[in-house]
């Protein structure tokens, strides 16, 4: 997704110098900025040294530049190297959540445009959400990522948002991190089939006639032909089929009443972010009047238990809802 935003005037892109693992030998080079040139600190296949982090760190220098055309090579890096980065506790938190998330939506957008056409990116998509797992379970690393999460709607950052409160909620609920994976990448796939949905039906500003409501509500359907080339375990097929369902049986695509737990957790973490996210059709809510609305609105639909955990835990973090 790294692409240069500025026609090709811009070559490099700019990456926190946290990300960077000292003492490791890279297949980017790396640059600093120094007024208006790019400085090469370290070419390919030479390690970032301690000594060099250390350096730029009395310089106050915490930023660092990758070419754009060596972006690949450093999110290949990222993928691998994830899980030494976020439990590191020598990296201040807020830049370790701000690795995992940039990363996660760089790959979410990536995913989403290549409608997954190898697994390729789906294998990437489960190596970050293994090593995230564990990170997302404790309630000060979930704080920290929401501080980042993006309050305008883009599927792709949707997509990141519903994996985190479910993969932090299916902690909660100690499922096991086997299923985590399975479930958490249905979350981050969940709504795949809206890019098969046409883009005017999509994005229109005002309701949708019911022609079109009735194709919009082929997505979870849509979701499992695009993942059609990749084997999914059926818990991931679960999550993106039966997302909309409702416990009163009124949801959709196969009005079931008999939910798996699972699924309604990523269903409650699906509308509370989509509640919480400015929309073309709507405006963001605060997360205490998200909750509210769940409640008083959709407590026939959804689980209640998942809601009360949701909040309990969200009350934790700093621009939260202490409910009623
Ligand atoms: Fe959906
Ligand atoms: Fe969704």
């Amino acid at each position: 997704m790294k692409s240069n935003q500025n026609g090709d005037l811009e070559q490099f892109f700019p990456v926190s110098i946290y990300s960077i693992q000292p003492n490791k030998v890279n297949d980017f080079r790396i640059y600093i900025k120094r007024g208006n040139n790019y400085v090469l600190l370290t070419n390919k296949k030479e390690a970032f040294s301690l000594s060099q982090r250390d350096r730029l760190y009395n310089l106050n220098i915490e930023t660092v530049y990758i070419p754009y055309n060596e972006a690949e090579s450093y999110d290949r890096y990222l993928v691998e190297n994830l899980d030494k980065i976020l439990y590191d506790e020598n990296i201040p938190l807020h830049e370790r959540s701000k690795t995992f998330y940039n990363l996660a939506t760089d790959l979410s957008y990536e995913v989403i445009n290549e409608k997954l056409s190898s697994d390729y990116k789906f294998k990437d998509l489960l190596n970050v959400i293994d090593q995230t797992i564990d990170f997302l379970s404790k309630p000060e690393n979930l704080a920290s990522v929401r501080k980042l999460i993006s309050h305008d709607y883009y599927s792709y950052t949707h997509s990141v948002n519903v994996f985190v409160y479910s993969a932090f909620l299916l902690n909660q609920y100690n499922y096991d991190k086997k299923d985590i994976t399975y479930i958490g990448s249905g979350a981050f796939l969940h709504d795949i089939g809206k890019s098969l949905i046409p883009h005017h039906t999509l994005n229109k500003p005002g309701a949708l006639n019911n022609k079109e409501w009735e194709i919009m509500k082929k997505h979870p359907e849509y979701g499992i032909e695009a993942c059609s080339n990749l084997s999914l375990s059926y818990k991931t097929k679960f999550v993106i089929r039966n997302h909309h369902e409702k416990l009163d049986g009124e949801g959709y695509p196969d009005r079931i009443k008999k939910i798996p737990h699972y699924v309604q957790i990523v269903t409650c973490c699906d509308i509370f972010d989509a509640l919480t996210t400015n929309r073309v059709y709507a405006n963001k809510r605060s997360p205490f009047e998200a909750f509210k609305l769940m409640k008083d609105k959709m407590h026939k639909q959804i689980n209640l238990d998942i809601l009360a955990t949701f909040i309990k835990f969200m009350g934790k973090s700093p621009e939260t809802v202490h409910s009623e």
